[in-house]
């Protein structure tokens, strides 16, 4: 394992060594991969081979409105706008002599990208509301999903601005792209998650072979997910191909590559029960697929879910059952109630 990234893959590898190579010197990095390749662990990775002593400050550019991104990233005085009522530094300047990674840079506005390529130029920065220029040594490393090139096409993206990120660009490939590292990372996660859970468990052959041939278009995140919930759920002492979730089975059915049928893969004896928390963890592992999804209702189902299973668990013994929960008697009896008015 190198840093935390497990991999056999040759294309990876290369990547790996191109990290090690260019981590040391100053140059920006743009990882760009698909959603749950990993872009985020090859940000920390360049970060600690880099050998710089300040922090790794992660900020994701998507998920904050551009005015509020603009002080997270910069900092503001006091004054500079309702609410300022103190100065206050921003992630540029926490990530003084340190990395600065920034996630989803694809979405940064038109705006904040002539400001962003204006301190990368000076290596300076001012604060919202100032005008005085702060020296900053910040590396930085930017990741997307997006194709910037045509983002720029678009006019969505500055061309000056790419150019300047673009020094080293690692270009993650997607999981079904290195299918020889779907074993390494099932048995990785496998091993992480009964660790974590207190399990001893045993992963059959065909468990690992039926998602040798999915196509995960989450994936190493989703490849994850599947593995913590087998782990939690397991039943027996072996892992089979049953504990499955079952548009995995499906979807490795219908692709036809492979040398099993849908009945041959499934039992068929789940409990009512048992295909409840089936389809309730189908939906949590396929939760990227935003298409019909409603969150409020997917939470209170896994809240529900989750509930009954502690108190199954428990023997209907609240004390027992909230331990479980890892959360108050109290809390959970007022779950209770709410959820008998619901069903009243
Ligand atoms: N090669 C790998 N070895 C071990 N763990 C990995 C590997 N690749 C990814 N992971 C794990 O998978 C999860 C997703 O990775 P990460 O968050 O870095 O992906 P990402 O590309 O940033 O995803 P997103 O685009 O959704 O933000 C993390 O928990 C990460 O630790
Ligand atoms: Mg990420």
């Amino acid at each position: 394992m190198f840093e935390g990234i497990v991999t056999v893959s040759s294309k990876m590898k290369k990547i790996c060594q191109m990290i090690e190579r260019v981590a040391p010197s100053d140059a920006t990095v743009l990882i760009t991969g698909e959603s749950g390749t990993g872009k985020e662990l090859i940000a920390r990775a360049i970060h600690r081979l880099s050998g710089r002593r300040g922090a790794f400050i992660g900020l994701n550019c998507a998920a904050i409105p551009e005015d509020i991104l603009e002080s997270e990233l910069f900092g503001y005085v006091k004054g500079a706008f309702t609410g300022a009522t103190t100065t206050r530094e921003g992630k540029f300047q926490s990530a003084h002599g340190g990395t600065l990674f920034l996630d989803e840079i694809g979405d940064m506005s038109y705006r904040l990208q002539a400001k962003l390529l204006r301190i990368i130029q000076e290596k300076s920065v001012q604060k919202v509301g100032s005008s005085t220029d702060e020296k900053i040594d910040v590396r930085l490393v930017v990741a997307t999903n997006k194709n910037l090139h045509l983002e720029v096409k678009n006019g969505t993206f500055r061309e000056d601005l790419l150019y300047r990120l673009d020094v080293v660009h690692v270009e993650l490939p997607p999981l079904r792209e290195r299918r020889e590292d779907i074993p390494v990372l099932c048995r990785h996660f496998f091993d992480k998650f009964c660790r974590k859970y207190s399990r001893s468990l045993k992963l059959s052959p065909e468990f690992v072979s039926v998602l040798s041939r999915y196509d995960f278009r989450g994936n190493v995140r989703e490849l994850q997910n599947i593995l913590e919930r087998v782990v939690l759920l397991a039943e027996g002492d072996m892992v089979t191909v049953n504990d499955l979730p079952r548009h995995v089975l499906e979807t490795v059915a219908a692709q036809n590559v492979a040398d099993i049928t849908l009945e041959e893969m499934e039992t068929g004896d789940m409990t009512p029960e048992e295909q409840n928390v089936n389809d309730l963890f189908n939906k949590i592992t396929g939760v990227w697929e935003l298409d019909g999804i409603d969150l409020q209702r997917l939470l209170q189902d896994i809240e529900k879910e989750l509930i009954l299973r502690a108190l199954n668990k428990a023997n209907g013994n609240k004390s027992l059952a909230a331990q479980f929960l890892n959360i108050n008697r109290t809390t959970l009896i007022e779950k209770l109630k709410r959820l008998c008015k619901e069903a009243a």
